[in-house]
């Protein structure tokens, strides 16, 4: 049987071709850390491609830091820091932490690299040449104090439809409209504080209006997209627009060749940074040539693996840049949903903004890859990270079955049998079965269908499982007569196991490391698991993973509620981020009837993106009704009973879904970032608050 497995998968890759694949994550912004939210889609993509070169193919990974625009420049002014200082900082972390979690790029680069900059003039001057670029004058928010233009999320002011203040440039926490920055009342910098004024500008246009058949079949042929995306996409093609692709200095970016003080937009330089890390790599590794993955003719496969919230840049900005300057478009475009955390966006003040860094300092990388690999599906849809879950998953599956197995086996064979695996298969149809499934488990890999893949490996973990059971070498290993037995048992254990580890390598690439030291084998390859170990020396089993403690998950909680203390510590204290406003006068504030309230009772508003409706109740049989921008931060069960401060006299406001009769108070700059007043229980529904 060993021969015929291996005659057939030496056939499998005689007549295999090579592949050439590039496969690339989308590049995280150099103004935050690296967090478990990336960390899905990394995982995501080193499994894939760690899987293709099991199987043989040139697979090369590569990513880099996004490290252009607005954020990261004030980011750095504020840190008293140049942009470059800043940057190359946040690149080392982003690469330790990556490296950390095991995800093996082949490359790491910046998009505020010599190629980058080289390949965003040269694609951006070959749209120019090809009539696809278009200029005119527009009007947009200035801060005449900062001497800048204001992107809309650095515009904050009184929202033109509700009424809601402090709202951003772009749309209202509120009632959920979406508008123009001009458009708000009252704003205000978030920079300086300041008034912007209006100020004409003249911005580069590309228009994507002329590649809407272009797009149309793209997007409808040869899986460039999932399905569920296609729909999305078919709205988003009736609706073609001009996309604005500069922006006026000071800008940390490149600059736009011929046009003084215009620098490109960060995403258009984005996208491009993945060929940049490309070619950085090219120029540094014989035999990677460029222009083999990237020309219009290239055979290679080229595969973008993003989250959800960027797949318009991806399927309709990047093909049409890449088609308008001449070179090929991706293979496919794979996205992938939102992480939450218990059933909830990730939130720092639940201490579930885990960054990679704090997760590290607890726990092993490899327990929240396999997690992610056993619930990750080719689909779009969100993905959720219970802890608990997540710990008994672990700690059920990888030590309690997979490990288990090498540990109950490998004992008699060290003592008893000098190390050596017995000169036969004992049952060779079991053992076939694990074999046999290799092209299955391959197919799923191959489709991104992980959590499948995983589920199919646990099922060969439990039969073999059952067979040590149901043959119990233990005690077989004290008679002499069946000796033989237990050893021929145990050995048929070890190559069950060896099998499962190979399968399971691209996920696990530490432990399957372990696996082939403790085996003695030279490499691990998919490959591998068709070879059969028989009279074959091994050496002595070393624990491989210890069990989730939940106490360690308990800690990392607490220290990421740290983290963000840490941050607000950090912050320069010379001026809120937020700046104070405008000085009233005492009769102003007086107006104000600040009361407790008890929340009676919260829920979801059916077709609101940001509210929740709260009955209030404010003793005496008095009870109000508010909608409030708070559901980012605040499941209703959360909420339900607590005590509250409320502005008990505002004017009640008609929203579109139904009548709010004041506002409760909540501190923090907004999303997922707010947190209620909660006064004392010796407060009581009614009181006034002075
Ligand atoms: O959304 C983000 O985090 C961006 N930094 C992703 C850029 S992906 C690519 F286009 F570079
Ligand atoms: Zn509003």
């Amino acid at each position: 049987m060993a021969r015929q497995a291996a005659r057939r998968i030496q056939a499998y890759y005689n007549n295999m071709t090579k592949r050439n694949i590039l496969i690339t994550s989308a590049l995280p912004y150099a103004n935050g850390s690296i967090h478990i939210g990336h960390l899905l889609e990394h995982i995501q993509t080193d499994i894939w491609a760690r899987f293709q070169r099991a199987r043989g193919h040139n697979c090369i990974s590569v990513c880099a830091d996004d490290t252009h625009g607005t954020p990261v420049m004030l980011r750095a002014q504020k840190l008293g820091k140049t942009p470059e200082e800043f940057i190359a900082e946040s690149k080392a972390e982003h690469e330790q932490d990556l490296v950390n979690c095991l995800v093996e790029y082949d490359n790491y680069h910046s998009t505020h690299s010599p190629e980058s900059k080289e390949l965003t003039q040269a694609i951006y001057l070959k749209l120019k040449e090809n009539g696809y670029i278009s200029s005119k004058t527009i009007n947009q928010l200035y801060d005449p104090e900062k001497e800048m233009f204001l992107p809309d999320r650095f515009v904050k002011g009184t929202c033109p439809k509700c009424d809601s203040e402090d709202q951003y440039g772009d749309n209202c926490d509120n009632c959920g409209a979406t508008y123009d920055p001009t458009e708000l009342k009252n704003p205000k910098s978030a920079v300086s504080g300041a008034t912007p004024i209006m100020k004409e500008s003249e911005h580069f246009f590309f228009d994507l209006k002329n590649f809407e058949q272009f797009l149309r079949k793209w997007l409808s042929e040869d899986n460039h997209v999932q399905s569920e995306v296609q729909n999305k996409m078919n709205e988003w093609l009736d609706d073609l627009r001009q996309w604005d692709i500069s922006r006026d200095a000071p800008y940390f970016g490149w600059e736009i060749p011929g046009e003084k003080g215009k620098y490109f937009y960060v995403w258009l330089d984005a996208p491009i940074g993945y060929m940049a890390s490309f070619k950085n790599l090219c120029d540094r590794t014989d035999g990677l040539n460029f222009d083999d993955f990237w020309a219009k003719d290239s055979s290679a496969e080229v595969y973008h693996n993003i989250g959800k919230d960027i797949i318009y840049f991806h399927t309709l900005f990047w093909p049409s840049v890449l088609e308008g300057s001449g070179y090929r478009t991706p293979t496919a475009v794979w996205a992938h949903g939102f992480l939450t955390v218990n059933g909830q966006k990730m939130s720092k003040s639940k201490g579930t903004f885990i960054k990679a860094g704090t997760y590290l300092k607890h726990l092993n990388p490899e327990y929240l890859r396999y997690y992610f690999a056993a619930k990750l599906s080719s689909k779009i849809d969100d993905f959720d990270l219970n802890l608990e879950d997540f710990a008994q998953r672990v700690n059920s599956d990888l030590v309690g079955k997979l490990v288990n197995i090498a540990s109950r086996c490998s004992g008699f064979i060290t003592k008893q049998f000098d190390s050596k695996l017995s000169s036969q298969v004992i049952e060779p149809e079991l053992l076939q079965e694990f074999t046999d499934a290799s092209e299955a488990i391959a197919k799923l890999y191959e489709t991104r269908e992980f959590g499948k893949a995983m589920k199919m490996i646990m099922a060969l973990a439990d039969k073999a499982n059952a067979y040590i059971a149901e043959k119990e070498p233990w005690k077989l290993a004290k008679n002499d007569d069946t000796k033989q037995l237990a050893h021929d048992v145990c050995s048929l254990g070890i190559n069950m196991f060896k099998v499962l580890v190979t399968y399971l390598a691209p996920v696990l690439p530490s432990l399957a490391e372990k696996v082939r030291e403790f085996l003695q084998l030279e490499t691990m390859n998919w490959n591998s698991a068709q070879a059969i170990l028989v009279n074959y020396e091994i050496n002595k089993f070393k624990p491989m993973m210890q069990r989730i403690d939940m106490k360690d998950i308990e800690t990392m909680i607490e220290e990421s509620k740290e983290d963000l203390q840490a941050e607000a510590d950090k912050a320069p204290q010379a001026e809120l981020e937020d700046p104070i406003k405008d000085e009233i006068q005492f009769g102003d504030f007086d107006k104000i009837d600040l009361r407790i309230a008890k929340i009676a009772k919260a829920e979801h508003v059916e077709g609101a993106d940001k509210l929740l409706k709260l009955q209030l109740d404010l003793g005496n049989g008095v009870t109000k009704q508010v909608f409030a921008g708070i559901k980012a931060a605040y499941s209703p069960e959360d909420l339900q009973g607590k005590l509250t401060v409320m502005v008990a006299n505002l004017a009640p406001r008609k929203m579109k879904f139904g009548m709010s009769e004041g506002m409760v108070l909540a501190a923090g700059p907004g999303g997922s970032e707010l947190w209620i007043l909660n006064p004392d229980e010796g407060a009581k529904p009614g009181m006034r608050v002075k």
